[in-house]
Protein backbone atom coordinates (compact mmCIF):
# COMPACT_ATOMS: atom_id res chain seq x y z
CA UNK A 1 0.00 0.00 0.00
CA UNK A 2 1.53 3.52 -0.76
CA UNK A 3 1.42 6.29 1.38
CA UNK A 4 -1.43 7.78 -0.68
CA UNK A 5 -3.84 5.04 -0.33
CA UNK A 6 -2.84 4.97 3.88
CA UNK A 7 -3.63 8.47 3.83
CA UNK A 8 -6.67 8.72 1.18
CA UNK A 9 -8.03 5.75 3.38
CA UNK A 10 -7.66 8.04 6.78
CA UNK A 11 -9.18 10.71 5.36
CA UNK A 12 -12.12 8.53 3.87
CA UNK A 13 -14.65 10.09 6.22
CA UNK A 14 -13.14 13.14 7.05
CA UNK A 15 -15.59 15.99 5.66
CA UNK A 16 -13.78 19.28 7.59
CA UNK A 17 -10.70 20.47 7.49
CA UNK A 18 -10.56 21.06 11.19
CA UNK A 19 -8.51 23.52 13.15
CA UNK A 20 -5.27 25.16 12.43
CA UNK A 21 -2.27 24.40 14.27
CA UNK A 22 -2.27 26.46 17.60
CA UNK A 23 1.28 26.96 17.08
CA UNK A 24 1.34 28.94 13.68
CA UNK A 25 -1.80 30.86 14.57
CA UNK A 26 0.44 31.81 18.15
CA UNK A 27 3.13 33.42 15.49
CA UNK A 28 0.88 35.40 13.69
CA UNK A 29 3.25 38.53 14.32
CA UNK A 30 5.53 36.72 12.29
CA UNK A 31 3.41 36.84 9.21
CA UNK A 32 2.89 39.98 8.47
CA UNK A 33 4.89 40.83 6.03
CA UNK A 34 4.55 37.20 3.73
CA UNK A 35 3.17 37.28 0.81
CA UNK A 36 3.68 33.96 -0.01
CA UNK A 37 3.51 29.86 2.26
CA UNK A 38 3.73 26.85 1.94
CA UNK A 39 2.12 23.96 4.34
CA UNK A 40 3.66 20.67 3.42
CA UNK A 41 1.47 17.74 4.56
CA UNK A 42 -0.61 19.78 5.59
CA UNK A 43 -3.19 17.48 5.48
CA UNK A 44 -7.19 18.62 5.05
CA UNK A 45 -5.83 22.18 5.10
CA UNK A 46 -7.10 23.68 8.53
CA UNK A 47 -3.03 25.46 8.36
CA UNK A 48 -3.52 26.54 5.37
CA UNK A 49 -7.28 28.15 4.71
CA UNK A 50 -5.98 29.92 8.22
CA UNK A 51 -3.14 31.41 6.15
CA UNK A 52 -5.40 32.05 3.01
CA UNK A 53 -7.59 34.18 5.34
CA UNK A 54 -4.79 36.24 6.53
CA UNK A 55 -4.63 37.73 2.86
CA UNK A 56 -1.55 35.19 2.22
CA UNK A 57 -1.62 33.47 -1.14
CA UNK A 58 -1.11 29.71 -0.05
CA UNK A 59 -0.12 26.25 -1.33
CA UNK A 60 -1.26 22.91 0.68
CA UNK A 61 1.18 19.94 -0.08
CA UNK A 62 0.15 16.59 0.31
CA UNK A 63 0.30 13.10 -0.73
CA UNK A 64 -3.60 12.56 0.04
CA UNK A 65 -5.76 13.65 -3.17
CA UNK A 66 -8.93 13.02 -0.87
CA UNK A 67 -7.06 15.60 2.00
CA UNK A 68 -6.52 18.04 -1.18
CA UNK A 69 -10.10 17.72 -1.83
CA UNK A 70 -11.60 18.35 1.28
CA UNK A 71 -9.09 21.26 1.50
CA UNK A 72 -10.55 22.83 -1.76
CA UNK A 73 -14.11 22.34 -0.83
CA UNK A 74 -13.92 24.12 2.23
CA UNK A 75 -11.58 26.85 0.12
CA UNK A 76 -14.76 27.18 -1.96
CA UNK A 77 -17.22 27.73 0.74
CA UNK A 78 -14.83 30.44 2.42
CA UNK A 79 -14.79 32.15 -1.27
CA UNK A 80 -10.51 31.76 -0.60
CA UNK A 81 -8.12 31.05 -2.93
CA UNK A 82 -6.08 27.70 -2.11
CA UNK A 83 -3.44 26.51 -4.27
CA UNK A 84 -2.81 22.58 -3.84
CA UNK A 85 0.01 20.16 -5.35
CA UNK A 86 -0.59 16.24 -4.70
CA UNK A 87 3.09 15.52 -4.27
CA UNK A 88 5.28 12.37 -2.52
CA UNK A 89 7.69 14.44 -0.30
CA UNK A 90 9.34 11.37 0.65
CA UNK A 91 10.02 10.73 -2.87
CA UNK A 92 13.96 10.29 -3.21
CA UNK A 93 14.87 12.54 -3.96
CA UNK A 94 12.96 15.32 -2.44
CA UNK A 95 11.04 17.21 -4.87
CA UNK A 96 12.50 20.25 -5.63
CA UNK A 97 11.05 23.57 -6.38
CA UNK A 98 11.61 22.98 -10.08
CA UNK A 99 9.50 19.52 -9.89
CA UNK A 100 6.47 21.29 -7.61
CA UNK A 101 7.15 23.81 -10.44
CA UNK A 102 6.57 20.83 -12.67
CA UNK A 103 3.43 19.69 -11.02
CA UNK A 104 1.63 22.66 -10.42
CA UNK A 105 3.69 26.12 -11.93
CA UNK A 106 0.88 28.52 -11.05
CA UNK A 107 0.91 27.30 -7.26
CA UNK A 108 5.03 27.86 -6.72
CA UNK A 109 5.98 31.47 -6.41
CA UNK A 110 9.50 32.35 -8.23
CA UNK A 111 12.00 32.75 -5.95
CA UNK A 112 10.36 30.63 -3.12
CA UNK A 113 7.72 30.73 -0.51
CA UNK A 114 7.72 33.73 2.34
CA UNK A 115 6.62 31.01 4.86
CA UNK A 116 6.72 27.38 4.86
CA UNK A 117 4.80 25.34 7.65
CA UNK A 118 5.32 21.71 8.15
CA UNK A 119 3.69 20.05 11.09
CA UNK A 120 3.32 16.29 12.57
CA UNK A 121 4.89 15.07 9.46
CA UNK A 122 9.04 13.76 9.53
CA UNK A 123 10.68 13.30 6.90
CA UNK A 124 14.79 14.31 7.56
CA UNK A 125 15.47 14.62 4.12
CA UNK A 126 12.63 17.31 3.65
CA UNK A 127 13.30 19.49 6.38
CA UNK A 128 16.92 19.40 4.86
CA UNK A 129 15.82 21.33 1.96
CA UNK A 130 13.52 23.38 3.57
CA UNK A 131 15.68 26.19 2.95
CA UNK A 132 15.40 25.71 -0.93
CA UNK A 133 11.76 26.09 -0.75
CA UNK A 134 12.18 29.46 0.98
CA UNK A 135 12.96 33.28 -0.58
CA UNK A 136 15.81 34.36 1.09
CA UNK A 137 15.04 35.46 4.85
CA UNK A 138 11.59 33.14 4.33
CA UNK A 139 10.32 31.86 7.54
CA UNK A 140 9.99 27.87 8.41
CA UNK A 141 7.28 26.64 11.60
CA UNK A 142 8.36 22.93 12.17
CA UNK A 143 6.38 21.38 14.59
CA UNK A 144 7.56 17.40 15.23
CA UNK A 145 6.91 15.37 18.56
CA UNK A 146 9.64 13.65 20.24
CA UNK A 147 10.59 10.52 21.46
CA UNK A 148 9.67 11.70 25.12
CA UNK A 149 6.22 11.33 23.89
CA UNK A 150 5.97 8.22 23.87
CA UNK A 151 6.03 8.16 27.89
CA UNK A 152 2.53 8.31 27.65
CA UNK A 153 1.32 8.45 24.09
CA UNK A 154 2.01 4.82 22.18
CA UNK A 155 1.37 7.07 18.59
CA UNK A 156 3.05 8.82 16.66
CA UNK A 157 5.55 5.50 16.47
CA UNK A 158 8.88 5.97 17.14
CA UNK A 159 9.76 6.38 13.54
CA UNK A 160 7.67 9.60 13.32
CA UNK A 161 9.22 11.60 16.48
CA UNK A 162 12.47 13.48 16.82
CA UNK A 163 15.16 13.11 19.25
CA UNK A 164 15.22 15.44 22.09
CA UNK A 165 17.63 18.35 20.59
CA UNK A 166 17.53 17.23 17.03
CA UNK A 167 15.51 19.45 15.29
CA UNK A 168 17.46 22.47 14.74
CA UNK A 169 20.21 20.38 13.04
CA UNK A 170 17.80 18.98 10.97
CA UNK A 171 16.91 22.24 9.15
CA UNK A 172 20.40 23.06 7.41
CA UNK A 173 20.43 26.47 5.87
CA UNK A 174 18.03 27.75 8.34
CA UNK A 175 18.82 30.07 11.66
CA UNK A 176 16.64 29.66 14.62
CA UNK A 177 14.28 32.42 15.32
CA UNK A 178 12.77 30.12 18.39
CA UNK A 179 13.28 27.07 19.62
CA UNK A 180 11.15 25.24 22.24
CA UNK A 181 10.98 21.74 23.17
CA UNK A 182 8.14 20.40 26.34
CA UNK A 183 5.04 19.42 26.97
CA UNK A 184 2.51 21.23 24.74
CA UNK A 185 -1.20 19.38 26.75
CA UNK A 186 -0.70 16.22 26.59
CA UNK A 187 1.99 15.73 23.79
CA UNK A 188 6.21 16.35 24.10
CA UNK A 189 7.19 18.40 21.22
CA UNK A 190 9.86 20.24 19.35
CA UNK A 191 8.85 23.25 17.78
CA UNK A 192 11.06 25.51 15.83
CA UNK A 193 10.67 28.65 14.22
CA UNK A 194 13.49 29.83 11.63
CA UNK A 195 14.60 32.02 8.55
CA UNK A 196 16.68 31.46 6.06
CA UNK A 197 19.69 32.59 6.35
CA UNK A 198 21.02 33.69 3.17
C1 LIG B 1 -0.25 13.47 10.90
S1 LIG B 1 -0.85 14.22 9.44
C2 LIG B 1 -0.43 15.93 9.74
C3 LIG B 1 -1.30 16.88 8.97
C4 LIG B 1 -1.03 18.35 9.30
N1 LIG B 1 0.30 18.75 8.92
C5 LIG B 1 -1.27 18.60 10.77
O1 LIG B 1 -0.35 18.97 11.49
O2 LIG B 1 -2.42 18.42 11.21
C6 LIG B 1 0.36 13.75 8.26
C7 LIG B 1 0.07 14.25 6.85
O3 LIG B 1 1.16 13.88 6.03
C8 LIG B 1 0.64 13.48 4.78
N2 LIG B 1 1.63 12.58 4.19
C9 LIG B 1 1.97 11.33 4.57
N3 LIG B 1 2.93 10.84 3.79
C10 LIG B 1 3.20 11.81 2.87
C11 LIG B 1 4.11 11.88 1.79
N4 LIG B 1 4.91 10.87 1.49
N5 LIG B 1 4.13 13.02 1.04
C12 LIG B 1 3.31 14.07 1.34
N6 LIG B 1 2.43 14.04 2.35
C13 LIG B 1 2.38 12.93 3.12
C14 LIG B 1 -0.66 12.78 5.10
O4 LIG B 1 -1.53 12.70 4.01
C15 LIG B 1 -1.17 13.65 6.23
O5 LIG B 1 -1.97 14.68 5.73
Amino acid sequence: MTAADRWNAKYADWHEPGPPSEFVVGHADLLVDCATAVDLAGGAGGTALWLAEQGIDTTLVDVSERALEIARSAAGERDLLLHTICADLEADPVPTPAELTRLAASAVPQGGWHAAVCTNFLHRPLLGTLHALLAPGGIAFVLIATVDNLLYNARPGRPFLVERGELPGLCAGLEAVSFDEGWFGQRHEARLVARRAD
